[in-house]
């Protein structure tokens, strides 16, 4: 049994109202801020810096360079925008972390505002999840009342408040630049880069956007120190991260651990695939990475090695699915998502992932023609890296993975269905009503 999960952020979770600022405190929670205020504000962006933190919300950008790209001379106020939209099928991190210890990243928030001369901060969180709403709301009230917040900070002469934003359930309004406008109080669509929101981001003013759990990792990299933070993980992907992992396993969950752990070892860690069966592919990081296979089981599960295998770290949502899973039908899912999802702005995520899904159910019905798997990654072609925003290659992603991994698969599409290929019931994790329909 591998033992190697490094429990930081999740080391709390598990006890008695962890939520709560004396269940915190008991475990020396604000202590990291106590210690940042002794230091300066640029003392804490090189810690960040120098421990190689890189963001957690998908693209692994550098959180210390992020913050020191914010003019210093600019005059407008500086904005924190904390991203708690979490949305894409497969990721689960951000929404446990906040429900079990809203104070990790309270503390995160001030550390960081401090750092970068915020005074006004935002945590948008994604709409449908109330609890966790109220409870990051009740954790920011707690903590202004213990004085973390509000004027003169633990007397550093250090003001700030934080604004819990509840968003309205849109994926799109993960994209950054898509989350100010909604913050804004406008329909959430990505914005035109540059500029870029350093210099002109929440009401024109100079924002940094971070993730949930980049943000949370700044209290511990402050307490503990940068070496303590880089002896975990690889050369360029330090520290630990929070890998979830979803599906055909034993035990799913959140797995906290060094970054450049394999599969292979998170599935021991998880009790493996469910019994009986093996593995046929996965998502590194959520939907919108590429899919891989068995074959990269042993791979690290870090920015290079991702990039390496021709996929990407994303948000770490391993999402695990055996051989009963037909891949046809799930990648008609995700582009169902990502078709729904598409804000409208761009022509080509707009009208192409409609037509991918047209395509899609084709194939799983087992209607689909000679030349339409050609047809299909055309129109791929056509829609990533020729839209506006990230989401439209996203929506690809899964479709031309999944036909490099399993064109035969694609190929029984234009015979058989695919739910007499691998009946839907076969891979339900749990028992459903028999059933011969496309659509359950
Ligand atoms: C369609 C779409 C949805 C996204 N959703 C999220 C999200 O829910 N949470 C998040 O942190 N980043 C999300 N991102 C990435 C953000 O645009 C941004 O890169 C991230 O919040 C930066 O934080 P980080 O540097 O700490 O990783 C999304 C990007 C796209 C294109
Ligand atoms: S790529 Fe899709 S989601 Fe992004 S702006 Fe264009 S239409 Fe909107």
């Amino acid at each position: 049994m591998t033992d190697i999960l490094t429990p930081v952020l999740t080391k709390n979770w598990g006890d008695k109202k962890s939520w709560t600022l004396p269940a915190y405190e008991r475990t020396g929670g604000y202590n990291a801020l106590r210690k940042a205020l002794t230091m300066t504000p640029d003392g804490v962006t090189t810690a960040v810096k120098d421990s190689g933190l890189r963001g957690r919300g998908g693209a692994g950008f550098p959180t210390g360079m992020k913050w020191s790209f914010v003019p210093k001379d600019n005059p407008n106020p500086k904005y924190l925008v904390v991203n708690g939209d979490e949305s894409e099928p497969g990721t689960c991190k951000d929404i446990p972390l906040m429900l079990a210890s809203p104070h990790t990243l309270v503390e995160g928030v001030i550390i960081s505002s401090y750092a970068i001369g915020v005074h006004t901060a935002f945590i948008y969180i994604r709409g449908e999840v109330l609890h966790v709403v109220r409870r990051v709301q009740q954790a920011v009230a707690e903590a202004r009342e213990a004085g973390y917040l509000g004027t003169d900070i633990l007397g550093s002469g250090f003001d700030l408040e934080i604004i819990v934003h509840a968003g309205a359930g849109a994926y799109i309004c993960g994209e950054e630049t898509a989350l100010l406008d909604s913050l804004e109080g406008r329909r959430g669509q990505p914005r035109l880069r540059p500029p870029f929101p350093a210099v002109a981001g929440l009401y024109a003013s100079p924002t940094v956007i971070n993730n949930v759990e980049s943000i949370a990792s700044v209290p511990s990299i402050i307490d503990r120190g940068t070496e303590w933070f880089g002896s975990m993980g690889t050369e360029k992907s330090k520290g630990f991260t929070i890998y979830s992992l979803s599906g055909h396993v034993a035990n799913p969950g959140q797995f906290e651990a060094p970054l450049g752990i394999t599969l292979r070892q998170l599935l021991e860690l998880a009790g493996g695939v469910r019994e009986g069966h093996q593995l046929k592919f996965f998502t590194p990081g959520g939907s919108s990475t590429p899919i891989l296979t068995e074959e990269h089981l042993d791979l690290p599960l870090d920015y290079e090695g991702m990039a390496g295998a021709g996929s990407m770290l994303g948000t770490k949502a391993l999402q695990i699915f055996d051989e009963t899973t037909s891949v046809v039908r799930t990648t008609l899912r995700w582009v169902e998502f990502y078709k729904h999802e598409s804000c409208g702005k761009c022509t080509p995520c707009r009208e192409g992932t409609w037509w991918l899904v047209q395509m899609l159910r084709d194939f799983e019905a087992g209607t689909a023609k000679q030349g339409d798997i050609e047809k299909m990654l055309d129109l791929c072609d056509n829609i990533g890296g020729r839209s506006f925003c990230a989401l439209a290659d996203g929506a690809v992603a899964c479709v031309t993975s999944a036909v490099k991994y399993f064109r035969s698969e694609f190929e029984a599409g234009y015979r058989t269905p695919a739910w007499e290929l691998l009946p839907y019931e076969l891979s339900a994790r749990f028992s459903v009503p028999a059933t011969t329909g496309a659509y359950v």
